[in-house]
């Protein structure tokens, strides 16, 4: 385990979290702009830590573009002119991309133009967990990481660090849902390698963990 965290240097240029390269993008396809987040108001705090609980039991109503947007941007959105995030991350090297997956296809959270990027059609959700309620949700949130930004670390570091990051943004998740009212669940139950597959994933990418979004049955 490296404990040297305050020891370690700036990020290199190519480190930069405006940087990120979205390798498994198909150039042919365009972003799709969600509407620009709204960054105000929401439950205090406080509130918000009160409703926050894990769902298991979806309707399927989608999620506005707005609601979307806003989720997206609280989960692991730009919040400094210089580029950073919403949630904390390993040494400021841009590890996990946040997939989007829903009913209709598979994006890729660009945060720095706050877009989707396109990566695959078709329905996806069966394949991000094993429990039935992910196929049925309108919204699955995968966690994917680039172990080839983590070199400098053993294959076991790479993902004990990047679980972390999936952990700071998914508990962003919960708090933005518990404050607009959404149901959410944190997911390790994944069949990884066959979402790796399923999602056209590069050798060293690999799969963290999982978060449905949507609304509660009642
Ligand atoms: C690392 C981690 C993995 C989890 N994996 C699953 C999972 O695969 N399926 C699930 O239904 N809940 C999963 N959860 C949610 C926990 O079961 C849940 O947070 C815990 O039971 C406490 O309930 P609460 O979130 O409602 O407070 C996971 C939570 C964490 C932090």
């Amino acid at each position: 385990m490296n404990t040297q965290h305050e020891n370690q240097t700036e990020p290199s240029e190519a480190a930069h979290p405006s940087a990120t390269p979205f390798s498994n993008v198909p150039p042919e396809q365009s972003p799709v702009l969600l509407p620009p987040p709204q960054k105000q108001g929401g439950m205090p705090l406080f509130d918000a830590l009160m409703l926050r609980h894990s769902t298991r039991e979806y309707t399927s109503q989608p999620l506005s573009p707005q609601t979307l947007s806003n989720l997206l941007w609280a989960a692991f959105g730009v919040n400094r002119p210089g580029g950073e995030r919403t949630a904390a991350y390993w040494r400021h090297v841009m590890v996990l991309d946040l997939y989007v997956v829903t009913a209709d296809g598979v994006w890729i959270y660009d945060a720095p133009n706050h877009a989707l990027a396109p990566v695959l059609k078709g329905d996806l959700r069966g394949q991000t967990g094993l429990q039935d309620f992910a196929a049925s949700a309108p919204l699955d949130l995968v966690y994917v990481a680039h172990g080839e930004r983590m070199t400098e670390i053993d294959p076991e570091e790479r993902h004990l660090y990047a679980s972390v990051d999936a952990g700071f943004i998914g508990q962003n998740v919960y708090l933005f849902c518990a404050s607009e009212g959404l149901a959410s669940v944190f997911r390790g139950s994944v069949d990884c390698s066959k979402l790796a597959a399923a999602l056209q994933l590069q050798a060293q990418q690999f799969v963290t963990f999982a978060q449905t979004v949507g609304y509660a049955k009642k």
